[in-house]
């Protein structure tokens, strides 16, 4: 960590409203604190796009296991990508729903890609790919 400065910005005022009442939901307690998570997270992001990046990567996947033939194309994905899938997780939320979980690691662009195609599978339900980068 380097030395805090303090800056100004010029804001429309309704975009400001529009902050401060996004930041109150997530639980911030001031805007300093919520702007350096902004930067953080935009940085971090930037980061991804640079292959040599270690990078993890986590996803969720709630889909119909009567849904045709899901599960063995998730699997199949999985196979294909052998060497980005740490590991996975099933979980039989119900009679119908499932829960999937993929921990995925490699450079940004290999766990963005695996990731994505994995969110996209046709009738997965709701599909979410968390990354993040490893050793920060
Ligand atoms: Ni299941």
């Amino acid at each position: 960590m380097g030395e805090t400065v303090r800056f100004g910005v010029s804001l429309d005022l309704d975009l400001l409203d529009q902050f401060d009442a996004l930041i109150r939901r997530m639980g911030y307690d001031n805007r300093s604190e919520a702007v350096r998570d902004l930067i953080r997270d935009k940085l971090v992001q930037e980061e991804w796009e640079t292959p040599a990046g270690d990078t993890f990567g986590v996803v969720f996947l709630l889909y119909d296991h009567e849904a045709m033939s899901l599960d063995s194309r998730l699997t199949d994905l999985e196979h294909r990508f052998l060497k980005n899938v740490v590991s996975s997780l099933h979980v039989h939320l119900d009679e119908r729903n499932c829960l999937e979980v993929v921990v995925l690691r490699g450079t940004g662009k290999q766990v963005r890609s695996m990731g994505e195609k994995l969110v996209s599978v046709r009738g997965v339900k709701y599909g979410k790919l968390s990354m993040g980068l490893a050793g920060r």
